[in-house]
C-alpha cells in the first residue's frame, strides 16, 4: 500500500505537537494502520520558520496561504489545525469537495458549518473526523460514534471548557471573578480575549457537535440555550455550597428523545447550573475536562481528562488520522453524509435558583412569594443572608420543579416589583 499524503494547516499550539508525533511515533503508526503516513505539505503564516523548527525534510512543501493547498496535487488528506472560522471554512469545503479527507480541530467550523461540511463530503465522497473538537484529549465523541453506537444515548452532560471551569473552581475557594479570570490567563488557561468562553459560546459549539453526532441531524448552535458565567458571584457559589449542598459548574447539556421511524428530538443547553455535590461532575476541579453519558443499556459512563493542551489535542488528531489512515487501507470509508435539521424539544420542566437584589423594607419577601405562588409555583428554599450594598439585600431562592415559561412569567412579574432591582441572577438545578 502507498503511503497516505497529508498536509498539516497551521503549525500552532496543536499542529506543532501533532507533527511533532506523526515523525517520533511514525513506525508504531505504521504498524497500526499498514502503511506509513507522509507529511507532504505544512501551510501557515510563517511555514518557512516553523517548518524548519520542526526539523522539516527539504521535499516538505511549505505554503503560507491555506487557498493554495486545495490545488496541492498527491495530498490525501488535509489535517485542518489553524482555528477561526473563514480561512477553514474554505479550506475544508473545497478539500472534501475534491474527494480529499479531513481531519480537523475546529469546533467553531463543524457546529456553524455542519450541514455544509456534510454536503461538501457526500459531494467528494470523502471522510470528516474532529476528534479534538470536543473536550479535547478525551475520546468522548468516537465513543459516541462508534462504541455507543449501537445503545440509546439519553442525556450527556459534560464540562467542556476548561477556561470556565478553572475560574468557577477558584471562586469556589474564595477568588473573585476577576482575580480568577487573571489568573487563567497568567497560566495560559485563558485567551488574549475570553468572551466565547466566559459567554457559554466554546460550550454551545461543543454541545451543537454532540447533538449532531448522536441525532444525527444538526443542532445549530443558536439552539443551544446559551448563558454564560459572568452572572455568577461569589454569593450564589458559597449560598450553593454551604445552603444547598451543591456546586456550580459551566455544564453543556443533551437530553435526547428517541421516537420510534422518527429523527431523536434534543433539548440542549449550555449554561451555568447547580449540581449536587455527590455528582460526579461536581468532583471535577481546575481546567478538566468530563462528560457523563447516560446510555439506555451501558448506563452511565463517564470520561474524564484534559480538554485542552497541546498534548491532548495533538493524541486526539493523531487518532483521527490513524482512523482514516485504517478506513483508507481497508477502503470502507462511507461518506460522511449530509444531515437534516435536527427537531428540538419543548424545554422540561425544573428547579431554579434565582438571586435577586430588593430594597430592605418589609414585605418585600412576602410580595416575591405571592407571585411565585400566585402561579403555582414553589419555593424550595429562601434566603436573605445580609446586607448586598448601602441599599438592597439579597434574595436567594429555589423553587420546586416549574415550566420554565411559568418560571419566566413570574421572573417578569418580580422583576416589575417597585422594592426588586432589575438585577438578577437565574440558574438551574440539576437533579
Ligand atoms: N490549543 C488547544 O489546546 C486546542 C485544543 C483542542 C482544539 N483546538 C483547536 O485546534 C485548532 C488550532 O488551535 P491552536 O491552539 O493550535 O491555534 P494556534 O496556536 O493559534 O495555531 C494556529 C496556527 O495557524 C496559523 N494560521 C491561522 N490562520 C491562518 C491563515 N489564514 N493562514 C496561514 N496561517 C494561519 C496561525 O498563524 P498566526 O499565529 O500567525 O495567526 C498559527 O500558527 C483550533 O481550531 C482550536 O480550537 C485547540
Amino acid at each position: 500500500m502507498r503511503p497516505i499524503r497529508i498536509a498539516v494547516a497551521g503549525l500552532g499550539v496543536v499542529g506543532s505537537e501533532t507533527v511533532r508525533l506523526l515523525r517520533a511515533r511514525s513506525e508504531s503508526l505504521r504498524q497500526r494502520m499498514g502503511t506509513r503516513i507522509e507529511i507532504a505539505a505544512v501551510c501557515d503564516r510563517h511555514a518557512s520558520a516553523m517548518a524548519k523548527r520542526l526539523g522539516l525534510p527539504a521535499s516538505v512543501r511549505r505554503l503560507s496561504d491555506p487557498r493554495l493547498l486545495p490545488g496541492l496535487p498527491g495530498v490525501d488528506a488535509v489535517v485542518e489545525l489553524m482555528g477561526g472560522l473563514d480561512a477553514p471554512r474554505s479550506l475544508v469545503l473545497a478539500s472534501l469537495r475534491q474527494g480529499r479527507h479531513v481531519v480537523t480541530a475546529n469546533k467553531r467550523l463543524l457546529a456553524h458549518c455542519w450541514k455544509e461540511l456534510g454536503q461538501a463530503a457526500a459531494q467528494g465522497r470523502s471522510r470528516l473526523h474532529f476528534e479534538a473538537s470536543v473536550a479535547g484529549g478525551i475520546p468522548i465523541l468516537k465513543a459516541l460514534d462508534t462504541s455507543l453506537a449501537g445503545d440509546r444515548i439519553e442525556a450527556v452532560y459534560g464540562i467542556l471548557n476548561g477556561t470556565t471551569n478553572f475560574i468557577l473552581t477558584r471562586m469556589a475557594e474564595g477568588m473573585d471573578p476577576a482575580a480568577a479570570l487573571r489568573r487563567a490567563q497568567e497560566l495560559g488557561l485563558a485567551e488574549a480575549d475570553p468572551t466565547r468562553d466566559l459567554s457559554g459560546q466554546d460550550t454551545a459549539d461543543k454541545v451543537s457537535i454532540l447533538a449532531s453526532l448522536v441525532t444525527g441531524s444538526w443542532l445549530r448552535p443558536a439552539q443551544v440555550n446559551t448563558s454564560g458565567i459572568t452572572g455568577v458571584a461569589p454569593e450564589d457559589m458559597a449560598f450553593a455550597e454551604t445552603v444547598l449542598g451543591r456546586r456550580i459548574k459551566l455544564l453543556g447539556t443533551l437530553r435526547v428523545l428517541s421516537r420510534a421511524g422518527r429523527r431523536p428530538a434534543v433539548e440542549a443547553f449550555a449554561a451555568p447550573v447547580l449540581i449536587p455535590l455527590a455528582h460526579p461532575l461536581a468532583a471535577v476541579r481546575d481546567e478538566f475536562n468530563a462528560v457523563l453519558v447516560r446510555a439506555t443499556s451501558a448506563g452511565d459512563l463517564m470520561f474524564y481528562g484534559r480538554g485542552a493542551g497541546a498534548g491532548p489535542a495533538a493524541s486526539a488528531v493523531l487518532g483521527d488520522i490513524l482512523a482514516l489512515g485504517r478506513e483508507l487501507v481497508s477502503g470502507a470509508a462511507p461518506a460522511s453524509a449530509p444531515p437534516g435539521p435536527a427537531p428540538v424539544l419543548g424545554e422540561s420542566a425544573c428547579s431554579f435558583y434565582l438571586r435577586l437584589a430588593a430594597l430592605d423594607r418589609p414585605g418585600v419577601l412576602s410580595a416575591v412569594t405571592q407571585v411565585l405562588g400566585g402561579l403555582g409555583i414553589s419555593i424550595s428554599t429562601i434566603h436573605q443572608p445580609g446586607a448586598c450594598g448601602p441599599k438592597h439585600i439579597p434574595i436567594m431562592l429555589t423553587t420546586h420543579p416549574a415550566r420554565p415559561e411559568t418560571f419566566r412569567r413570574a421572573l417578569r412579574r418580580i422583576l416589575a416589583l417597585p422594592d426588586i432591582s432589575r438585577r438578577h441572577t437565574v440558574m438551574r438545578l440539576l437533579p
